[in-house]
């Protein structure tokens, strides 16, 4: 049989797929399933996105055929007038917008764009995980930098190794963070690493696409703001969280057009952009009304405020997030021994509940597990029930086997 390529070979099966398996068992096995797995929004994509969207597929054949894969000028414009309102930066629709199918995409075929075989790429971990498995695949090596509470998941950069630094090409960053829910507050952290990557000549790809799930007050920024950052910065941002719109494929990156070139031209290589329906459907999110955000927003603060209070009471102590729509909770005493993925499987199999072990985030995520806000309120209360019976239960429970691989 012929086998797959060596750079795909090495990935570690995906994290996701493997906790879809564990939950689609917990189905099987006719556990009555609460998935706190994945960051995929529960909540409907707004009406009024939706409406556009079958109006112009209907109405509009000419929105059927291959799109502008840059995306279209009204696509880009919505895109600047948003960075322009949201994060006061003025960019130009032409030139510093490429539209994205989705930016999880992007990342990917960023890789591809700048990596050569041998080229460092700096990955903080615990990390979403394309940021890593994208240099994988594109035949780079990681530098991982850890995020821990000691250092406010903030990367130390006085550690990375000069020999690093001289083959490092990009760096990637996001904040608010996935999966640890940190946000920035020190305000040098930016300055620095606008310095950090022009004396180093490295790119910062900044991942943004929680920038709109905050709470309590918290406003997130824009790295590109930062002074410097638009000759050393590229920022992702997706329809995917903001507007409940993952399953569309949708998101854009933004920046200096000669960062931006090598990932146009790679892009035209490899795909035809977003369809031009999708995109038409995204400038009315964009230029619509927020009502819709900032209730997206409310429920999520809801959530984390009934589910993260319950499962401090019970006696595990889980920080309260500030941003995104994930709880990072170090794993329970009584688990701390047997790991991330112990937990997450013996947790699905005794009480359908599906969460993220930390170690699907990198090595230095373990010790943690992910849970995300993402089913409706009546099933967290269901979910803090199973949960304090578990481990209540699981303090006399030892390790049982893992569910099938
Ligand atoms: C940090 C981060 N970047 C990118 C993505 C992917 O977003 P998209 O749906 O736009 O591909 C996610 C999705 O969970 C994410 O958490």
């Amino acid at each position: 049989m012929v086998e797959c390529s060596q750079k795909l070979e090495q990935l570690p099966p995906y994290i996701f797929t493997r906790i879809k398996a564990l939950a689609a068992e917990a189905h099987r096995q006719r556990l009555d399933v609460i998935d706190l797995g994945m960051g995929n929004p529960d909540l409907p994509t707004p009406s009024h996105v939706v409406d556009r969207l079958i109006d112009t597929v209907r109405n509009h054949p000419r929105t059927h055929r291959y799109p502008q894969a840059k995306g279209m000028p009204k696509f880009r414009k919505a895109v600047t007038n948003y960075m322009s309102r949201r994060f006061d930066l003025k960019l130009n629709p032409d030139d510093n917008v490429l539209c994205l199918i989705g930016s999880k995409e992007g990342i990917a075929h960023l890789c591809q764009a700048y990596l050569d075989p041998g080229d460092f790429a700096l990955v903080p971990v615990p990390s979403y995980p394309v940021h890593s498995n994208g240099v994988i695949l594109a035949g780079g090596r990681i530098h991982y930098m850890p995020l821990t509470p000691e250092n406010n998941y903030l990367p130390d950069y006085s550690k990375i190794p000069a020999s690093v630094l001289k083959r490092a090409k990009i760096m990637f960053l996001c904040y608010p963070n996935n999966p640890t829910a940190a946000v920035v507050d020190d305000p040098n952290f930016f300055k620095e690493t606008v310095k950090f990557a022009q004396k180093n000549d490295i790119l910062v790809v900044y991942d943004n696409p929680y920038c709109e799930i905050t709470f309590d007050g918290y406003v997130a920024p824009s790295f590109l703001s930062t002074p410097g950052a638009e000759d050393v910065a590229l920022e992702f941002h997706s329809f995917s969280k903001t507007y409940n719109m993952a399953g569309w494929r949708i998101g854009w990156v933004c920046g200096k057009k000669s960062l931006l070139a090598p990932l146009e031209k790679y892009k035209a290589f490899v795909d035809y952009g977003v369809p031009t329906f999708m995109q038409l459907a995204a400038v009315a999110a964009l230029e619509g009304p927020q009502d819709c955000v900032k209730e997206m927003v409310a429920t999520y603060q809801r959530r984390r405020n009934y589910f993260v209070g319950e499962l401090n009471k019970m006696g595990w102590p889980v920080p309260l997030p500030r941003a995104t729509m994930y709880v990072w909770a170090p794993l329970p005493e009584s688990w701390k021994a047997k790991g991330s993925l112990a937990f997450a499987e013996e947790l699905v199999k005794e009480t359908g509940i599906v969460v993220t072990p930390g170690i699907g985030f990198g090595p230095e995520a373990e010790g943690y597990v992910r849970m995300a806000l993402v089913t409706h309120d009546d099933r967290f209360y269901d979910a803090v029930l199973r949960i304090r019976k578990f481990l209540r239960k699981g303090k006399s429970v030892k390790t049982t086997k893992a569910l099938s691989k």
